[in-house]
């Protein structure tokens, strides 16, 4: 069985809890784009892992792979194996050889290139979109070329002189591009990951060919898309379903699920357009409550009411075959919850978000207003034990996307979700 699950709006839905409690189920998880961009925070009990580049399986000692769309930071991915194997966790990795390397050098034009926008885009500053810059030039490091030091050399001889002088010319330090302690600690890396490098495409189709259970992570959300999102205001990652086939080596027709993760409300990192966004004490309120501040850079996130002006073309670019609605128990408390269902767009209302960028920026949401709950939800053991508002709640959410909800997240600990009933 293949699943497919991905963030259906800008990021941070709870794709990591989500995959978490899913893991279990599986015997492979597997990122498909993105890098240390992504921050997935998963709690058990009384711990809390932040996971950027290990797939949120790892917890249940699954096969973990990462893809060779991956833009990989290799300290990260190092730093990352080695705190959570201190932690007596097995970390059972695979890497494709072809992942690409996040370079010092993309870290410095990263944050070069933002500070001279006079529009900013509000980036994670990690590098993401000048290692994949250098994939589609074909000008990248990838993991192999970590463990040879010849063939390593002879790459950056190659490429760094272009890299020194972008970097130059932005009044960047260009010495960073061939210095010494990183290219040691990145072959250092290399050395210790040898042995883990797989071909990630053949290996999920052969653990397909035996009736293993797959399942690809997304990172980010559908509007960070680089073709289908909020462009500029994206990454520059392909982030919806159709994305995990291609960068897996997995024909479409193989694909099982695909798995939506949708938060009760909506949270942005970063700037551009976001019709829905409260600048207000409920905004507010759902930044205190829900714990909205970045995983990976700790920024505070933009809150607003659940789009579904937006959910519905999520539910178009990704196929989805079910959803998981979470942080329900954040609207708690609040008397009324409002929906977004259409847009006015210069006086006009639209059912589905235009294309262009400047045109969703003059979109003002158009409400539907719903009752709220006060009773706390975070230990229910059923759908049914949801107060009826919470459930008819969800229920309109589902409607207005056309796909069914099958969990309900209440708290991000691993027991805190209930699944709906479901028609034998
Ligand atoms: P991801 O990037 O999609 O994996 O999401 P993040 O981990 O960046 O952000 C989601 C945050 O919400 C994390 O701190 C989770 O622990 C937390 N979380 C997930 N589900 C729930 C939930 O249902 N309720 C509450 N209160 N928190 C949740
Ligand atoms: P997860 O996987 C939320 C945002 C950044 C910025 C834009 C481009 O945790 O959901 P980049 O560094 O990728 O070039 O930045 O994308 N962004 C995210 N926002 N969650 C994420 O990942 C994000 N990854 C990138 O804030 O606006
Ligand atoms: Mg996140």
């Amino acid at each position: 069985m293949f699943t497919i699950l991905t963030g259906a709006q800008f990021g941070d839905e709870g794709k990591g809890k989500v995959v978490d409690l899913l893991a279990e189920n599986y015997d492979i998880v597997v990122r498909f784009q993105g890098g240390d961009n992504a921050g997935h925070t998963v709690k058990v009990q009384d711990r809390t892992y932040k996971l950027h580049l290990i797939p949120s399986g790892v917890l249940f000692g699954k096969r973990l792979l990462i893809g060779p769309g991956v833009v990989c930071n290799p300290k990260v991915l190092w730093e990352e194996i080695e705190s959570l194997r201190k932690e007596g966790l097995d970390v059972d990795i695979g890497i494709d050889p072809k992942t690409s390397i996040i370079m010092p050098y993309h870290i410095e034009l990263d944050s070069l290139r933002e500070k001279a926008r006079s529009e900013k885009i509000g980036t994670t500053k990690r590098g993401i979109g000048y290692a994949y810059i250098d994939k589609v030039a074909r000008e990248e490091v990838q993991m192999g070329d970590l463990t040879d030091p010849a063939r390593l050399q002879a790459k950056l001889d190659e490429i760094g002189p272009a890299r020194e002088k972008a970097i130059a010319d932005m009044g960047g330090d260009s010495s960073l591009v061939r210095s010494a302690p990183d290219i040691d600690e990145y072959l250092r890396i290399g050395q210790a990951l040898k042995d883990s490098l797989t071909d990630v495409s053949l290996e999920i189709n052969h653990a397909l060919d035996q009736d293993l259970m797959v399942l690809a992570e997304g990172a980010q959300g559908a509007f960070l898309d680089v073709i289908h999102g909020t462009q500029k205001f994206v990454t520059s990652s392909f982030t919806t379903a159709g994305s995990a086939c291609a960068n897996l080596g997995v024909g479409p027709v193989r694909v099982d699920n695909v798995v939506g993760v949708i938060k009760a409300y909506i949270t942005r990192v970063g700037e551009g357009p976001m019709p829905t966004e409260l600048k207000d004490a409920t905004g507010e309120y759902m930044r205190e409550k829900g714990g909205e501040y970045g995983t990976t850079t700790g920024r505070a996130r933009r809150c607003g009411w659940f789009d579904a002006v937006l959910g519905k073309k999520s539910a178009f670019l990704n196929g989805y075959t079910e959803l998981a609605l979470t942080k329900l128990d954040v609207l708690t408390g609040l008397e009324t919850i409002r929906i977004c269902v259409a847009y006015d767009l210069d006086g006009q209302a639209l059912t589905y978000p235009p294309e262009d960028t400047g045109a969703f920026a003059r979109c003002r949401p158009v409400y539907l207003e719903m009752k709220g709950w006060t009773e706390d939800i975070t230990g229910v053991k059923s759908y049914q034990e949801l107060p009826a508002a919470a459930r008819a709640y969800a229920e309109k959410i589902e409607e207005l996307m056309d796909t069914e909800i099958t969990a309900v997240s209440v708290g991000p600990g691993r027991e805190q979700t209930v699944f709906t009933p479901q028609e034998e």
